[in-house]
């Protein structure tokens, strides 16, 4: 393996023997060894000089995440991931536009290398870059101790893969799964030359004894690559605060800078409001808002911004089902700030496929831009080797009119826009052999007529877009989510924006009225679009076309 520009490798290891170890050897610069974790991933680091011949040795141990990292123009190139050859054993780098180019991987949604993620993290606009963290678990393809992965982008479409940024705490990697936990959910603040990050470090016994620390921390960045050390900036949780109280979001109101936290208060979800004049000593004001409804554990990863006049709130419900049959939906409330209080004028689901949560948005030139983590809340996902479990839906733009949350993918996604497959009126649209199963339909309707629209078909298994006098909703056969009705909260439908992206699929409504995201995992190369309206001439134009890849 040659360094190319890197300087860096990053390996996760993990003994399976009591001498596991990983080598590095070149033949000009002579060799380094470092020892595996005792029953975890150690990240091991070593120095390598660029432009030279290396091979890497794995001495009883496994490798669960590698790459080359290091170099000056690091958010230019990304790191350059390393997979091992199983017959040789040799590491070597991989492609990127072949790795992603798979049935079960999306072609234009972001997604981690391989492997667990959730929440999408700090995300922010620095210095010319867009920078995406969110939650990871280098080391499988489930939940497990909390790492922070990296991503950056010029453009919000094409993405990048930095260096895994924290990590969790090491006496809960050291504990051979007694403790829990590791880096939170968190955000970031991006001043004129540096960004401060907030999150959360949770620790927890597993032993089910019920111990739980949730506190938040800080660390600041002047080249998104490397950290201050991390200072503990809320220790301890308001009285009356459940033991959940975590995912820090701050947010800038006039000249005060407010942290919103997400907890529950005397059984119910809320969200709690800090304050503070130095963004590094934080004092609780009160709840911003509750969530009156039951059976809510707590808020997680709430948002809280100034938009279109109006004052936005946004939480994910954990460990909720609504009346449809739906799982840990997202609410949003619009309404006015009144003694730093959310006096909630309207609201409504975020999302209406509800495989959306944990949503973050960020503030840049104007526009307010949110990435949502598409989550297999049902048990859907299917474990395949080198897979990722977690990805995020398209960034979106959000406005407030009329009381309502409005949300349409950022403009950027159109530069992805490929052949068009079909164009024209349609009551009648069957396209059954779309190559690559990356596609945009836009469907105009003349009035609110009755259709089904099929958009993913796999044996038994399909997943259609149904409107009739039970109104719009994503109907799901033959997986686990099969009979729960994912709902658009809409009176009529004029226009549709659909986005299908091999194992997921993305809805607008009426140019933002709803949005709806369902995952559906289609073993197929090619996908298909099939339109039937139920009155001749209700359709006034359907068009799909082709999306690119974002990796390539
Ligand atoms: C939401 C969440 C957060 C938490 C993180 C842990 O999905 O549970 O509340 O910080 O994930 O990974």
């Amino acid at each position: 393996m040659n360094t190319g520009k890197y300087t860096c490798l990053e390996i996760f290891a993990k003994k399976t023997e009591a001498e596991g170890r990983v080598r590095v050897i070149s033949e000009k610069y002579g060799a380094a060894e470092k020892e595996a974790g005792d029953g975890y991933y150690a990240w091991l680091k070593f120095s390598l000089k660029p432009d030279a011949d290396y091979e890497i040795f794995c001495e009883s141990c496994e490798v669960s995440f590698c790459y080359l990292s290091g170099n000056r123009d690091m958010l230019e190139t990304g790191v350059r991931f390393l997979e091992m050859d199983k017959g040789s054993g040799a590491f070597a780098a991989a492609d990127q536009a072949c790795w992603y180019d798979q049935p079960m991987r999306e072609a234009y949604h972001f997604s981690p290398w391989k492997n667990w993620s959730n929440d999408p993290n700090g995300l922010c606009w620095f210095q010319g870059y867009y920078h995406m963290f969110y939650q990871q678990n280098p080391n499988g393809q489930e939940w497990s101790d909390m790492y922070w992965g990296h991503a950056v982008s010029r453009d919000l479409v094409h993405w990048r893969h930095l260096p895994v940024a924290f990590a969790p705490q090491q006496e809960i990697l050291e504990s051979r799964g007694a403790l829990i936990g590791g880096a939170f959910s968190g955000c970031a603040a991006a001043l004129e030359d540096e960004v401060l990050f907030y999150f959360t470090r949770h620790r927890e016994s597993s032993r089910g004894d019920g111990e739980m620390v949730e506190q938040q921390w800080m660390t600041q960045s002047r080249d998104m690559l490397r950290f201050t050390e991390e200072k503990c900036v809320i220790a301890q949780r308001p009285a009356g605060a459940s033991r959940d109280f975590r995912d820090p979001k701050v947010v800038k109101i006039g000249d005060t800078w407010y942290m919103v936290l997400g907890s529950a208060l005397g059984g119910k979800g809320a969200i709690l409001l800090y304050e503070s004049e130095d963004m590094e000593h934080w004092h609780y004001v009160h709840p911003l808002l509750r969530e009156e409804k039951e059976d809510i554990r707590c808020f997680e990863c709430p948002d809280f911004m100034e938009l279109d006049g109006k004052y936005l709130a946004i939480g994910a419900f954990m460990a909720h089902r609504d009346v449809c049959g739906r799982h840990q939906m997202s609410r949003y409330y619009v309404g006015s700030w009144k003694d730093k209080k959310l006096a909630v004028e309207s609201e409504g689901w975020f999302d209406f496929g509800s495989n959306c949560y944990a949503m973050q948005s960020f503030e840049h030139q104007g526009r307010r831009i949110c990435i949502g983590w598409v989550f297999d809340l049902y048990g859907e996902h299917i474990v395949y080797e080198n897979g990722a479990c977690g990805s995020m839906t398209l960034p979106r733009e959000l406005h407030i009119k009329n009381g309502r949350l409005y949300m349409t993918p950022v403009e950027e996604i159109g530069r992805l826009k490929g052949e068009i497959i079909y164009r024209g009126g349609g009551d009648n649209v069957g396209l059954w052999h779309i190559r690559g199963n990356a596609y945009r339909a836009e469907v105009i309707c003349r009035e609110n007529t009755f259709f089904t629209i099929l958009l993913g078909e796999d044996g038994e298994k399909s997943i259609s877009l149904v409107n009739d006098r039970d109104g719009l909703r994503i109907v799901t056969k033959g997986v686990k989510s099969e009979g729960i009705c994912f709902q658009a909260d809409v009176d009529q439908v004029r226009k549709l924006e659909i986005f299908v992206d091999r194992r997921m699929v993305e809805i607008y409504v009426n140019d933002g009225e709803a949005a709806g995201t369902k995952i559906f995992y289609n073993a197929s190369k090619e996908g298909c679009f099939a339109l039937r309206a139920e009155a001749s001439g209700g359709m006034e134009s359907v068009c799909v076309g082709l999306m690119g890849s974002i990796w390539n």
